[in-house]
């Protein structure tokens, strides 16, 4: 107790607390004037327990707490079974669309109405009280244990927690989906991604019968050689149903035309898996777009550096060595999409990427050092 608490305590005549007669109260009050707290006014809400209008205040903090229970339970079966996979484009019809207002406004509804519920509580049934407090320092004696006890017991009969069972039912009613609600997100860590991290659009076998798939631009215009002059790069998807859409987020790929010593170059530095597929068609080489820091699309291509420049926080990665990065947080390469072209003159796929693209994941398959950069 700091010297300034000591001699405002010693100004009022002190209570002897051994004294039986003494109301809890008294007791509750010695406790806060021990503490250098003054109660200036001090009046039971409802001075006559158990009026109409106070029963009529805590059917109105129990519907609160009703409602805040309803909206959680309702976020929990919306989390788990509202559909939310991406079925290509969706209108405001389909129910994927209001996946995401869904659980935001039901999750938000729930906490709002409970948060309401004990601030209503809080201003329409708890006595009003005006206190003025000192700052406390100090360790707690044995009085002021026993004070502590009385204080808190005062506490739970003014928030009326023995005599208005409904409220405390239905906080609880509320309060457990509302826990559930918290927990339910983490649901979502169980379930397996299966490999959509490692089979992209350009998966023959999955996506075209096991033929080699073409490269298409955004219209779905097949994808020639002489389409690209030399220095010049385009974004290619592969030719299948949708194969330009977010259904296949992993897809996107820039074809660069590469100019003859550019080209050279990249040879000399391809590393050994990209040489034994043939990576290259000529001096073309095409590039996974999916930044492998957190997945923006890197595709400023800087021709005079051969540098392809991703906007979001400056990757940079080099297009004659193997797209290893240069500059900025991205760490890993960016996968080579073999190509060749087939007999009709359109370039096609030989396989899919041979390194998962986009940022990293738990579980990533890890190649050879000399690979993997
Ligand atoms: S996403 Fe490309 S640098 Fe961060």
């Amino acid at each position: 107790m700091s010297a300034h608490n000591d001699s405002a305590r010693d100004e009022v005549e002190p209570v002897d607390l051994s004294d039986p007669k003494l109301t809890r109260f008294e007791v509750y009050k010695e406790g806060l004037r021990r503490d250098d707290i003054e109660i200036i006014h001090y009046e039971p809400r409802y001075p006559k327990p158990g009026t109409r209008l106070e029963k009529r205040m805590e059917r109105i903090v129990g519907g609160l707490f009703l409602l805040s229970g309803l909206f959680a339970t309702l976020f929990v079966v919306a989390f788990i079974w509202w559909p939310w996979e991406y079925e290509g484009a969706a209108t405001w019809r389909d129910p994927q669309t209001w996946y995401t207002p869904v659980i935001g406004f039901t999750l938000g509804f729930s906490l709002l109405f409970f948060a309401v519920g004990v601030l209503t509580w809080a201003k329409k049934l708890l006595p009003i009280e005006e206190l003025v407090q000192d700052r406390h320092d100090g360790g707690s004696s044995k009085e002021d244990r026993r004070i502590a006890e009385s204080t808190v017991d005062t506490i739970v009969d003014d928030m009326g927690l023995r005599r208005r069972p409904f409220l405390v039912k239905t906080a609880l009613l509320a309060a457990a989906p509302l826990g559930l609600a918290a927990v339910a997100p983490l649901g979502a860590l169980l379930k397996d991604p299966g490999d959509m991290y490692t089979v992209t659009g350009w998966n023959a076998e999955r996506y075209n019968d096991g033929d080699p798939i073409r490269l298409m631009m955004k219209d779905g215009a097949l994808v020639r050689p002489d389409m690209v002059s030399a220095g010049g790069q385009i974004t290619v998807y592969p030719a299948i149903d949708h194969g330009a859409t977010n259904q296949f987020p992993t897809a996107p790929t820039l074809l660069i035309h590469l100019r003859e010593a550019d080209a050279a170059t990249l040879r000399g530095n391809l590393y050994p898996m990209y040489q034994d597929v043939e990576a290259l068609w000529g001096n073309f080489v095409a590039y996974s777009k999916i930044c492998t820091h957190v997945g923006c699309p890197a595709s400023l291509y800087e021709q005079q550096s051969q540098r392809l420049l991703c906007p979001c926080h400056q990757s940079q990665f080099n297009v004659v060595d193997n797209a290893a990065p240069v500059f900025g947080p991205a760490t890993r390469h960016l996968p080579m999409l073999p190509i060749t072209v087939d007999d009709e003159g359109f370039f096609v796929a030989t396989s899919d990427f041979l390194v998962p693209p986009g940022p990293a994941f738990w579980n990533r398959p890890s190649l050879p050092e000399e690979d993997e950069k």
